[in-house]
């Protein structure tokens, strides 16, 4: 469903019933259910600040699902009862290794249960079974779960959730009210001049949409440290501290502008340039968490706005290798304008099948901490990961819209 089909019917239904208590019972005219995340997107420009047609609150419920080794069994039953269906009826069995042949892995994850059931035992070297039937029960178990969402027996739930077949999730649905400027149809709201516009002249009467960036208050920032910003003046036009500089004519009025913040490094070298402000140097360790905002096109993978989380170390005489040192990520080379080397973070996600990129790391260069105050023996390493994609990979979430459904729910995760 599109953006727009949602929100006509958020918009009908509301006027139908007035308000709608729970956005999961919401069916769409061809009689599917709506996805929530998609619906998230409707809610939230149907509720912009400037056209409040709805008002709605998270609705938060906690689901089981299964992992992708829980869905298997479910689909095919569990080691320990395709190890008893792989073993003939009568006194001789199989023996252990043809077990193996045609079981591979499941032979050796599911004799140990299947004994321990009591379904089989041995006979010299072979393997026979003891009862006539049996009850996969971890089956019927997942079976249920995947069906109902939960499990009766919160014994089973932790025990299943102990072998990685399930997991809790969190879901998230909404409860909509009309808001102050309800109305049925919606404000065609432009988002781009277009050639035709400027042409027809429809630009002038034309309505934009309010970008995130343009709705900056105040414009610009008029309080700099006057020597550092002559230092970075300088190094940015001209060059110095080893390098040559951009060879632009570098404008005050640039860099008053305000911008919402793309990267945490920005903290990062506020505090570094405190740190330098210091009568005598002393080794730290800096970490933040926040919010950033791109320019992106949104994605399975990318947000216009996530959380970054920052890690800056500075001492003398710190190297590469000790930026590095982290087993199960791979890095890139990379270009950043402050950092030498660069490089990229990238770490396996299962669930997508491939090496996802989840940060950027570097060693600040030298043109940009010297001009801070520091002394070129001051060495400092730096790293920058969304706060999103790792968590996609540990938790097996394909789809980042799916951890960022409210801004705080990735940090209860
Ligand atoms: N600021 C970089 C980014 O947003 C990450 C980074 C942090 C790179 C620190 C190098 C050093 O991608």
């Amino acid at each position: 469903n599109t953006t727009e089909e949602l929100q006509t019917l958020l918009l009908t239904t509301l006027e139908e019933k007035g308000s709608v208590s729970n956005t999961k019972e919401l069916i769409t005219p061809d009689g599917k259910e709506v996805d929530q995340q998609a619906l998230l997107g409707a809610l939230k420009s149907l509720s912009l600040a400037d056209k409040e047609m709805v008002q709605y609150e998270p609705i938060e419920e906690e689901i089981w699902v299964l992992t992708d080794e829980g869905e298997e069994i479910a689909d095919k039953g569990s080691h320990e009862a395709k190890v008893f269906d792989a073993i003939p009826v009568g006194e001789e069995g199989i023996s252990i290794q043809d077990l193996q042949n045609l079981l591979g892995e499941s032979a050796k994850i599911g004799q140990g249960k299947a004994f321990k059931n009591k379904w089989i035992n041995k006979n010299g070297n072979n393997l026979i079974r003891v009862v006539d039937s049996i009850v996969d029960q971890t089956r019927i178990d997942l079976e249920i779960i995947r069906s109902t969402g939960t499990h009766s027996d919160h014994k089973v739930l932790s025990e299943l959730k102990k072998r990685k077949l399930c997991d809790k999730q969190k879901k998230v649905s909404y409860s909509v009210t009309k808001g102050s400027q309800f109305s049925l149809t919606i404000e065609k709201q432009a988002r781009d001049i277009t050639f035709e516009m400027l042409q027809s002249g429809e630009w002038q009467d034309a309505k934009f949409k309010k970008y995130n960036f343009d709705a900056l208050d105040p414009a610009t920032c008029t309080q700099f440290p006057e020597e550092y910003l002559e230092r970075v003046k300088e190094v940015h036009s001209v060059g110095g501290y080893g390098s040559i500089g951009y060879g632009y004519d570098w404008k005050i009025e640039e860099a008053q502008k305000m911008i919402l913040r793309t990267h945490t490094t920005a903290v990062s070298s506020t505090m570094l340039y405190d740190l330098a402000q210091q009568k005598e140097f002393r080794p730290v360790k800096y970490f933040s968490i926040d919010r950033v905002f791109r320019n992106e096109t949104v994605d399975a993978t990318h947000l216009a706005e996530f959380h970054q989380v920052e890690g800056v170390i500075a001492d003398k005489g710190l190297t590469l290798g000790d930026l590095i040192g982290v087993k199960n990520l791979r890095f890139k080379p990379a270009y950043n304008p402050y950092t030498e080397p660069s490089m990229e973070i990238f770490s396996y996600h299962p669930g997508l099948g491939k090496w996802v990129e989840v940060g950027n790391s570097g060693m600040f260069r030298p043109e940009m901490l010297e001009p801070m105050g520091f002394g070129p023996e001051v060495r400092v390493i730096a790293w920058g990961l969304s706060l999103e994609r790792p968590t996609m990979i540990k938790y097996g979430i394909d789809n980042i819209r799916e951890v960022s459904a409210t801004p705080l729910e990735c940090f209860h995760l």
